[in-house]
């Protein structure tokens, strides 16, 4: 499936928005978006629907490894939580209206609040593999805007402000559920890229001097939908693997099946932080 272009998407989303609830009529508190290897995270919601995403009309569907496209609504911590299993990609040939278009349904299904996950590349020097990094800002190295062409005002604004898109009181929290579980997360800046190749060693010191501390291929485009939407947002990356050493090159091959493996072990941790956020949200 394709998601239209701005003249057609909120149709497109209502249509979509009523699939799912036809499946259940839960009311979600927080909308949570799964990245590669973090999955797992649904498990841990006690589900009332597992809708596919080709049960959804208009909504794109994964491509990428580690990707299954399932929407799961139902309760975390006694709380109405949907969550997205799975995300696609601008790297998989997909429009960025493709790419917002789950995060745009979250809005519609009335979550008021969204959790952004993914796995990335750490930069900054004392991130360690395994880390979980609390999103205080990006870099949306892309190229490209979701927000670009003809502008719904139902939608959002056309100019939307983005001095804060993620929420200085959920990082806050996170990070108290962090610190309790002896494990405190890091903070920093992710820089969104296309992908789907990783960085070269010249790429990745041009991240860093530009003031990323972690670089991924996804988030950026679903933060800006989101706030768009006026989507509180929460963004946590697993560091999955140091994308290279400041001075040379990368210390060893980095393929994606050892990204996921990252993230999947990292997945308890990032479970227990979000479990927490969602308790303390009302
Ligand atoms: N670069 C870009 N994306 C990533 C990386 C990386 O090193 N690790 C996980 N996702």
């Amino acid at each position: 499936m394709t998601a239209p272009g701005p003249p057609e998407i909120r149709a497109a989303l209502e249509d979509a928005a009523a699939a799912v609830r036809a499946h259940s009529r839960l009311a979600p508190r927080c909308g949570i978006v799964l990245g590669s290897g973090l999955g797992g995270l649904a498990e841990a919601i006690d589900a009332e629907t597992a809708v596919p995403y080709t049960a959804i009309p208009c909504m794109p569907v994964p491509t990428a490894q580690g990707h299954a496209g399932e929407l799961v609504l139902g309760r975390l911590e006694g709380r109405p939580v949907v969550a997205l299993r799975g995300r696609v990609h601008l790297y998989e040939g997909r429009t960025p209206a493709d790419v917002v278009f789950s995060v745009r349904l979250l809005a519609a299904l009335g979550a008021p609040v969204v959790i952004l996950s993914n796995a990335a590349g750490g930069l900054n020097p004392v991130f360690q593999r395994g880390d979980l990094m609390l999103l205080t800002d990006h870099l949306n190295l892309t190229g490209t805007n979701p927000l670009v062409g003809p502008n719904d005002e139902r939608l959002g604004p056309r100019f939307p402000d983005m001095s804060q898109v993620y929420d200085p009181v959920l990082c806050t929290l996170a990070d108290d559920a962090g610190r309790a579980a002896g494990t405190p997360l890091r903070r920093g800046v992710y820089a969104g890229v296309l992908g789907p190749s990783y960085e070269t060693p010249a790429e990745i010191r041009m991240i860093r001097a530009l003031g990323a501390d972690a670089v991924g291929m996804s988030t950026v485009l679903e933060a800006i939908a989101a706030r768009h939407a006026g989507m509180r947002v929460l963004g946590i990356a697993v560091i999955t693997n140091a994308a290279g050493r400041e001075t040379g090159p990368r210390d060893r091959t980095l393929r994606h099946e050892d990204v996921l493996a990252a993230a999947a072990a990292s997945g308890p941790r990032l479970v227990g932080v979000v479990r927490s956020v969602v308790r303390a949200l009302d």
